[in-house]
């Protein structure tokens, strides 16, 4: 389903945070219905957080050793969510597995983006999985985030080649330049068409 109006993001970051800054630019310029709520991060250092405190966004920081359970550090960032208001929650580089606490609390609203034509190559190191495979088209994922690791409904996926002098750090450079397009346009899409999940599938109105 679609919905009006402007909606609250929150951005879960572990690292560099530069998925995190395009939807920041997007939100920004007019391309996506929405604005940045939040940005929280498991990870004090996270170079994004920095980014993000000085573009004027509310941050958080829940270092995920302060909760030795899991269930407990997702409960701390669900609450930190619930309090800036978010409606849907965006895993940019967050490099944690949501409970089914957290998938639950949010069902059908957590995104998440994945180096790699998904369903191939799930979990770390994506881009030098893919390398070492020796394929020849690899690309990025953006997804409705289930109960299992990079697995859930598929939104948008961008392709790149693969290259015979790719190394794994020139494959990922390349698919990370898809990656930036296309988080926000999974947004965009699923903040202004309607669409459902079947399955699988996630299944957008013809004609939209
Ligand atoms: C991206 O490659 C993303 O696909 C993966 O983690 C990386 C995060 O990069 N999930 P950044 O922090 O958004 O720059």
């Amino acid at each position: 389903m679609a919905m009006a109006g402007t909606a609250r993001l929150g951005i879960l970051i572990s690292g560099r945070g530069s998925n995190m800054k395009a939807i920041v630019a997007a939100c920004r310029d007019g391309r996506v219905p929405a604005e940045v709520a939040v940005v929280v991060s498991n990870r004090p250092g996270a170079p994004g957080l920095a980014w993000a405190r000085d573009h004027g966004i509310p941050i958080a920081v829940l270092p995920h050793r302060d909760y030795p359970v899991r269930e407990d550090h997702d409960r701390a960032v669900i609450r930190v969510l619930r309090e800036h208001g978010v409606e849907w929650v965006c895993l940019a580089g967050y490099m944690r597995l949501l409970s089914p606490v957290f998938v639950g609390a949010f069902r059908e609203r957590i995104l998440n983006i994945h180096p790699s034509l998904l369903p191939a190559f799930p979990g770390l190191d994506a881009q030098r999985q893919a390398w070492e495979h020796g394929v020849r088209i690899s690309g990025c994922t953006v997804h409705l985030v289930d109960e299992e690791l990079d697995h859930g409904p598929i939104v948008v996926q961008r392709a790149v080649p693969v290259l015979d002098d790719d190394t794994p750090d020139s494959l990922a450079a390349r698919i990370l330049e898809q990656e930036h397009i296309a988080y926000p346009d999974a947004l965009m899409r699923l903040l202004t068409v309607p669409w459902s999940v079947d399955g699988r599938r996630a299944i957008f109105r013809k004609g939209s």
